[in-house]
């Protein structure tokens, strides 16, 4: 049995989908039938490639540069969706960024910066999706959170306390935007290789990995695909009755009480 979700004629917008996981869950969606917008913060070739993945689907691709952080790129990235598109059935907010440091050493800069990028971008980027949702009869949002949200990790009070925010975002939004046939969800992935983990300076050179795979029941670390799995499922109509959750993709890692 196909248990893949068909997102033919669907728009949707991966943002930081020039690499990692946002990639991953682009080239899905695509897969599904889905046109993708593609967006970047710095990184233009890998964006590219990731549309050049989607055309050779046979789906419409387009890339924009905006940083999810200001109001300003906001505007022009629904602009450009609208332009081009004329409507929007998914939106998922994946672009993250974040200072990590301990608290006591943590700055007013680096505070301001991740909470902008990885939490208030989901709401005002919200706000401009809401109105091109509308368009299609509604539509679906997604949020990539991370389990720092609720436990502590080295050196992630910035990100951990934007992902908090985050997620609890996604349960105002499920409310408020349930009336618009639009359903908000959150996914949060456990450890995923990703160019991510080369900014944990305590990751590299440590036993992280390997411990975080004896850890996980499932027996490995999470994929992208894994996350994409579970993102493009929560788009898809079988999920229309979660709403406001965060769904725990990490093979069981959390599960286990360190002894
Ligand atoms: N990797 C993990 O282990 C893990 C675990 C749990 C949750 N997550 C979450 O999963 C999501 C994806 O993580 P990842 O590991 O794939 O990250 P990644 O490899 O570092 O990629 C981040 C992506 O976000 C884009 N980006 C960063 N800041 C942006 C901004 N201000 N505006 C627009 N785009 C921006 C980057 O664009 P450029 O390429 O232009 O820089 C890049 O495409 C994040 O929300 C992260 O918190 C990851």
């Amino acid at each position: 049995m196909d248990l893949q979700p068909t997102f033919h004629n669907k728009i949707a917008l991966v943002t930081g989908s020039g690499r990692g996981i946002g990639k991953a869950i682009a080239l899905h969606l695509a897969d599904c039938g889905a046109d993708v917008i593609v967006n970047f913060l710095k990184n233009q070739a890998p964006a590219e490639e990731t549309a050049r993945q989607i055309r050779e689907m046979g789906r419409r691709a387009i890339v924009v540069q905006a940083n999810v952080a200001k109001e300003d790129d906001i505007t022009r990235l629904f602009g450009a969706i609208e332009e081009t598109f004329g409507g929007l059935d998914f939106f998922i907010s994946n672009a993250a960024s974040g200072f990590n440091r301990p608290a006591m050493t943590q700055k007013v800069m680096g505070w301001d910066w991740t909470m902008n990028v990885n939490a208030r971008s989901f709401l005002f980027a919200a706000q401009a999706a809401v109105p091109l949702m509308e368009k299609q009869g509604g539509g679906c949002m997604v949020a990539i959170s991370s389990p720092g949200s609720h436990r502590v990790m080295p050196d992630y009070v910035a990100v951990g306390a934007s992902k908090a925010a985050l997620e609890s975002l996604t349960r105002y939004l499920a409310v408020e935007l349930a009336p618009r046939n639009i359903v908000v969800n959150a996914v949060s992935p456990g450890l995923v290789e990703t160019d991510a983990l080369n900014f944990f300076a305590s990751l590299k050179d440590s036993n992280t990995i390997p411990n975080a795979i004896a850890n996980t029941p499932a027996g490995r670390l999470v994929q992208p695909e894994d996350v994409a799995n579970v993102v493009s499922f929560l788009c898809s109509p079988a999920a229309a009755m979660i709403r406001g959750q965060v769904i725990i993709v990490d093979g069981g890692y959390t599960l286990i009480v360190p002894r």
